[in-house]
């Protein structure tokens, strides 16, 4: 039940391992032996080559062997945008690139190959996927998430953890026990920053934050991590509401419950709800936990132990928790499995695991705005002006090598930044710094590119004070727009920074939202049209920091100031999204006019490529619900499909929607579908159906 960071058994103190880092045996005798730690995560703050990686697991599961019991230790690792600390691994893009991708299947692939490389570096079990809904742009971890709308999220959620675990109880040495995160509630502070208060109704908890977990546990999610703020004033970590009656009772979870880094110490020195260690152990455990990430005191089995041994927690409460975390080490494998060797897996970061991460960030790109400017033809003399656009680790965000992101020294070999992708393709090419650019005169350049956004962050540290876009980006936005040559602007950003309208003289926008190692070249491959844009936002887009609301708001979200109903202005939509072709639909037609609450509509469009080009778009159908007892958006995603067409064709898509996905969470907290009038929308096409 206790798991600690790798740091506890390396040489050195934790946060400040003795470089280079390696076992100390002391420390791995007393952790391994002495105390019987069941579990270790995490690396020692920086990646490391997959021979250092498969010889920690020979010497933690050797000395394993040496206990009573002879329990293999169960390793965890953030694994989330591919093989995070695992030297040259293949990096995809974050799960909100990911997202922009409206691509399951796709999502689903990425995540074996992730499993795949994993277990290459002879760890079972990943603390993936997020399945945190972004409703709050200021929020610092809106880029571990899929997005704001309920539906993508459980679909991508669920494509997530199918890739991670395979099919079937056991897991198999090419894939991962996947662990959804965070259980319950976690992304919606009040003050937009993380780990601090949130007040989440429990019918806003059950329609918007509980979907994806529950569909992902009916998956057969092996384990959950806990959210780490309070929820309604009481700590997840302490709430057995959430982390029993509803977990275990409600939704039948059988697996394993691991806390976040920590959390059951924050009880006492942060959240105040216990006086001392030990009694946070007590109500963390009998809240529902199974195992705590200590993850750097030596304490926790003590006082756990203590705890029964006084009474305070029943024995048989140890053995519901130890159940399931041997019952996960079964399921792993780990009883029988040796500790893999580096030849056990040839394919890790093969051409073809860096061929389909291209494929990926291609189509995490989103482009919003296209008049006349692009695609490039590589003739052009360029000028390109950003202080990010030289950095590989923009492109890949936090997570990447190091848990904040920021240090190059550890970025995967040969990856170009967008600036080197851009110089090693375009003839001529011209770089300036912010500063550089807003104190030239005049510009001598075919076009100019400006490459902004934000810079790596996780977490606390990615907390934020304001949503425009920070320094002196607004200015280069700005200068950028009153050039008469023709601009594109890029953003490669974690979360949608504002910076008020998009001046009309830009003349295209592209957005990268964390597209990952293949950033820079998938960006430029749009630059030169090698590859047509077909992302789509999987949230809405701001276009002033305090007039922010998700695409599914309600009505009343619409007042204005002039007591009009427009006050719903973003910059730009959710499932917004350009191409170098242009798509149209037509033909909306319902199956039937009427329907039983029981019944399934039948949905057909047809959509038509009438471009040059071929190309991908996504059909999104959404429903609106004119009249119901809870408040209704004004519409919903309820399902949705990508499409590439060649230049001209046109395609007949059909969509079987269960009226059941109509149903909201009614006045009693229980789902509910309301007989009614619903309007059925695709594009700018509404049709009529009545639910009796
Ligand atoms: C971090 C994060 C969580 C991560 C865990 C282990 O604090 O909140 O997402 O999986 O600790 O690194």
């Amino acid at each position: 039940m206790t798991q600690l960071t790798l740091d506890m058994i390396l040489e050195g103190e934790p946060y400040a391992s003795v470089e280079p880092h390696h076992m100390d045996e002391l420390s791995l005798q007393e952790v391994i032996v002495d105390l019987n730690v069941g579990s270790i995560l995490n690396c020692g703050g920086h990646s490391y080559p997959r021979e250092f990686w498969l010889d920690l697991m020979t010497r933690i599961q050797d000395k394993a062997k040496e206990t009573p019991n002879q329990i293999p230790v169960l390793y965890g690792i953030d694994a989330i945008h591919g093989v995070t600390y695992t030297d040259n691994s293949t990096l995809i893009p974050q799960q909100i690139g990911l997202a922009c991708s409206w691509d399951t299947s796709m999502v689903k692939s990425l995540a074996e190959t992730a499993a795949y490389e994993v277990r290459a570096s002879g760890i079972p079990w990943n603390f993936s996927p997020v399945l945190d809904i972004a409703r709050d742009p200021r929020w610092p971890r809106f880029w571990e998430t899929f997005g704001e709308d309920v539906k993508l999220v459980t679909d991508m959620g669920s494509a997530m953890v199918d890739g991670y675990q395979g099919s079937g109880d056991e897991i198999d040495s090419v894939h991962v026990a996947a662990c959804l995160k965070h259980f319950l509630g976690y992304s919606v502070t009040l003050s937009g920053k993380d780990r601090t208060q949130a007040w989440v109704p429990e019918r806003q908890l059950r329609e918007y934050f509980l979907p994806g977990f529950e569909e992902a546990i009916n998956r057969g999610a092996k384990t959950i991590m806990v959210n780490s703020g309070e929820m309604n004033g009481i700590p997840v970590h302490v709430n057995p509401a959430i982390l029993t009656d509803l977990l275990r009772n409600e939704l039948g979870f059988q697996g394993m419950v691991v806390t976040d880094w920590e959390d059951i110490k924050y009880l006492v020195s942060r959240h105040k709800v216990a006086a001392t260690y030990k009694e946070a152990i007590k109500m963390a455990v009998d809240a529902g936990i199974d195992m705590s990430m200590v993850p750097t005191d030596l304490e926790f089995p003590v006082l756990l132990k203590e705890l029964v041994e006084e009474g305070e927690i029943a024995e048989a409460r140890i053995d519901e928790s130890v159940r399931r975390i041997l019952q996960l080490k079964f399921d792993l494998g780990l009883f029988d499995a040796k500790v893999p060797s580096l030849d056990d897996y040839p394919d890790f970061a093969s051409a073809e695991a860096r061929a389909s991460a291209l494929e990926a960030a291609r189509a995490s790109i989103v482009m919003l705005k296209n008049e006349n400017a692009l695609p490039l033809n590589g003739g052009e003399r360029l000028l390109v002006v950003g202080d990010n656009a030289n950095s590989l680790n923009v492109l890949n965000g936090g997570w990447t090598r190091t848990w904040q992101g920021v240090d190059p020294q550890y970025n995967t070999p040969d990856m170009p930044s967008f600036l080197e992708e851009v110089q090693s393709l375009f003839a001529s090419v011209t770089y300036m710094t912010n500063d550089q650019f807003l104190t030239s005169r005049g510009v001598s350049a075919d076009h100019v590119i400006a490459f902004l956004g934000e810079t790596p962050y996780t977490e606390t540290p990615g907390d934020i004070e304001d949503l425009y876009l920070p320094g002196n980006q607004i200015e280069v936005i700005g200068k950028l727009g009153e050039l008469t040559v023709p601009t594109s602007l890029i953003l490669a950003e974690g979360r949608p920074r504002t910076f008020g309208e998009l001046p009309e003289g830009i003349d295209a926008f592209i957005l990268a939202m964390l597209p990952g190692d293949q950033g820079g070249r998938a960006l430029v491959d749009v630059l030169l049209g090698e590859h047509n844009p077909g992302g789509h936002l999987p949230f809405t887009y701001p276009r002033y920091p305090s007039a922010h609301t998700t695409y599914d708001h309600k009505y009343t979200d619409m007042m204005h100031i002039d007591f009009s109903t427009n006050a719903v202005n973003p910059l730009y939509e959710f499932g917004d999204g350009l191409s170098y072709t242009k798509f149209e639909m037509s033909d909306l037609s319902l199956s039937a006019d009427t329907l039983a609450v029981g019944g399934t509509l039948e949905v057909s469009v047809v959509i038509k490529n009438t471009g040059e080009l071929a190309g991908s778009d996504v059909i999104q159908v959404y429903v609106s619900d004119s009249v119901a007892t809870i408040t209704p958006s004004v519409k919903r995603l309820r399902a949705y499909r990508k499409v590439q067409l060649d230049a001209g064709a046109s395609q007949e898509v059909q969509f079987s929607i269960p009226v059941q996905d109509f149903a909201f969470v009614g006045i009693d907290n229980e789902w509910v579908v309301e007989p009614g009038v619903f309007g059925v929308l695709i594009g700018d096409m509404k049709e009529t159906l009545i639910v009796k």
